[in-house]
This record gives C-alpha cells, sequence and structure tokens, in this order.
C-alpha cells in the first residue's frame, strides 16, 4: 500500500500489550483515521544497538515485505519509526496462535484438524522457500490463527535469505556460533554447528506435526542440554495411538541427514518437495485452494 505519507505512533491508538520479547514488544492498535485494527511491533533501537542486531532487524522487515502478498504469513502493512524505536505495522490475528489451539483441545486435537494444518504449514514452507527465505525458528507459538483459523506464519526475527544459484541449490548457506531456535524445534544441524539451510524447517516441521498428532513434541525433556541430546541422536518415540501414514510423514521429516528429509530434494529426486506435498499424510486435502478452505471442524 502506498502512503501519502509516513505514519507516527499517535495515528495510532494502543489498546494492550500482545506480547513481549527480548526485542521489545507487540501491541495491539487501532488506526485512529481508519479504525482498523493493526498488531504493532515495537523493536528499541538500544535493543538492536547493544545487542547488534539492526541488521537482522533490516533484514526482518525486507522479508516480510517480500511476503506482502503470500496468503500463510502475516502481512505488513507499514513501517516508520522514532527516535527510541522501529514499529512493523502487522496484520492482526484475532484467534491465538496454534499452541493455544493445541493447549485449548487438551490433548484430543482433532485428527482431521492436525491433517489440515499439516497440509497448510508444508504448503506456506513450500511458498517461502520458493522465495529465497527461511524461517528458523518454526514454532507452535509463531503460527498464528486467522479470522478463519488459517494459519499465519510470524516472527521473522530469525529469518534468513537465501540466494538461489542458477542449478536451484541455494549458495550462502551459513554456520553459525549461536544457536537461533527454540530448544523442542531446533534441528541437529544447528546443534552441531554445521550448515544451515532451508531443511532446518522441514525438520520443525516434522516435529510441529507429531505435536499435533500426538498432543506434545517428540522431544521433550527436563532441560534445554537433555533435549539436545535426543535431538542429535534422533530419539523419538511413535506412540501405538498414532496413525501409520502420519509416523511415516515424520519420520520421512526427522532425518539427522538435512538432505535425506522428505522435501529437501533437488526437483525431481524421490524426496523433492512434491514428494512432500503428496505424501499420503495430506494427499487428500487439496493443497491448491488450501487458504480458501474452511478449516475442517466437528460443529
Ligand atoms: N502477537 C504477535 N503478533 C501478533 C499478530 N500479528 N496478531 C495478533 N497477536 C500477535
Amino acid at each position: 500500500m502506498v502512503e501519502a505519507r509516513k505514519l507516527e505512533p499517535r495515528d495510532f491508538q494502543f489498546v494492550e500489550i500482545l506480547g513481549r520479547g527480548a526485542y521489545g514488544r507487540v501491541a495491539k492498535a487501532v488506526r485512529k483515521e481508519t479504525g482498523e485494527t493493526f498488531a504493532v511491533k515495537i523493536i528499541e533501537k538500544a535493543h538492536l544497538k547493544k545487542e547488534n542486531k539492526a541488521r537482522q532487524a533490516l533484514i526482518e522487515r525486507n522479508i516480510l515485505a517480500k511476503l506482502r502478498d503470500h496468503p500463510g504469513t502475516v502481512r505488513l502493512h507499514h513501517t516508520f519509526q522514532d527516535p527510541e524505536n522501529l514499529y512493523f505495522v502487522l496484520e492482526y490475528c484475532p484467534n491465538g496462535d496454534l499452541m493455544d489451539l493445541m493447549n485449548s483441545f487438551e490433548g484430543r486435537f482433532p485428527l482431521e484438524l492436525a491433517r489440515f494444518y499439516s497440509a497448510e504449514l508444508t504448503v506456506i514452507l513450500d511458498l517461502l522457500h520458493q522465495r529465497g527465505i527461511i524461517h528458523r525458528d518454526l514454532k507452535p507459538e509463531n503460527l498464528l490463527l486467522s479470522q478463519d483459523f488459517h494459519l499465519k506464519l510470524s516472527d521473522f526475527g530469525t529469518g534468513k535469505e537465501i540466494n538461489p544459484d542458477p542449478d536451484g541449490t541455494e549458495i550462502n548457506r551459513e554456520r553459525r556460533g549461536t544457536f537461533v531456535g527454540t530448544a523442542e524445534y531446533v534441528s541437529p544441524e544447528v546443534l552441531l554447528d554445521q550448515e544451515v539451510g532451508r531443511e532446518a524447517d522441514l525438520w520443525a516441521l516434522g516435529c510441529i506435526i507429531y505435536q499435533l498428532v500426538n498432543g506434545r513434541p517428540p522431544f521433550q525433556a527436563m532441560n534445554d542440554y537433555l533435549i539436545f541430546e535426543q535431538i542429535k541422536e534422533n530419539r523419538v518415540n511413535y506412540p501405538d495411538t498414532m496413525p501409520y501414514d502420519a509416523a511415516d510423514l515424520v519420520n520421512k521429516l526427522l532425518v539427522l541427514d538435512p538432505k535425506g528429509r522428505l522435501g529437501a530434494g533437488n526437483p525431481g529426486e524421490a524426496n523433492d518437495m512434491d514428494a512432500l506435498k503428496s505424501h499420503p499424510f495430506i494427499n487428500s486435502i487439496d493443497i491448491a485452494n488450501i487458504f480458501t478452505t474452511p478449516i475442517p471442524c466437528d460443529n
């Protein structure tokens, strides 16, 4: 959207705090002129300076801008700044996040809903990766729910743009000394300080599908260190109650070798993105129209 002028904080009525992080906070805010509600991410410049994160904030903004027309990500409407803060004016998601939704079912999340969200998240990742973006901190808390309960991926604060090279394999793969992500969903290559590419998001996809179906993440322990040990050994239990096709899909995503994961192969290979999208657990879903399909619910 092209605005005649840059917006300012006083154009908004700030209503309540929706979330807090090291970066600052996210506030629900109403634009006075139009009455529209937004979620405004307020990033403190002092924090960016202290933590040397100004570049990452710019990357986050560029990624959000690049994804403005992407139906599965939280839309960026405006950005502005004042001497203290950066402001990202984002689409407001009124129904919380996928973690809240799973908790609300108290372990009895309907299988058809798990299947639907597994397919929707797969499609979101495919679109993201096609645009050369990796998220690197996929987790149920970062999957917000739109008015009609579709998934909206948010928080690109750890995102990264990769440049596809002419063969379709990305360059710019990065080795990172510091851990980015969240313990339960972090991939083994991040823990082993190896190259990290889009396959890290496929690992997290496997963790989230497991959790949607079984009500708990695959790697769980008393502390992060013990979780990391389990991840590095890929120690997963598949409960007897888990449907075979769901377990098969997770098993093909939770593969220690990043290149061996379903969806990681180059086009035409047995484990390419088409093979992931047509896996039996999700191939009954009309993925071409998923963002306009009503979510399955019993009532
Ligand atoms: N919390 C963080 N981002 C949000 C958003 N876009 N909508 C609602 N709550 C949020």
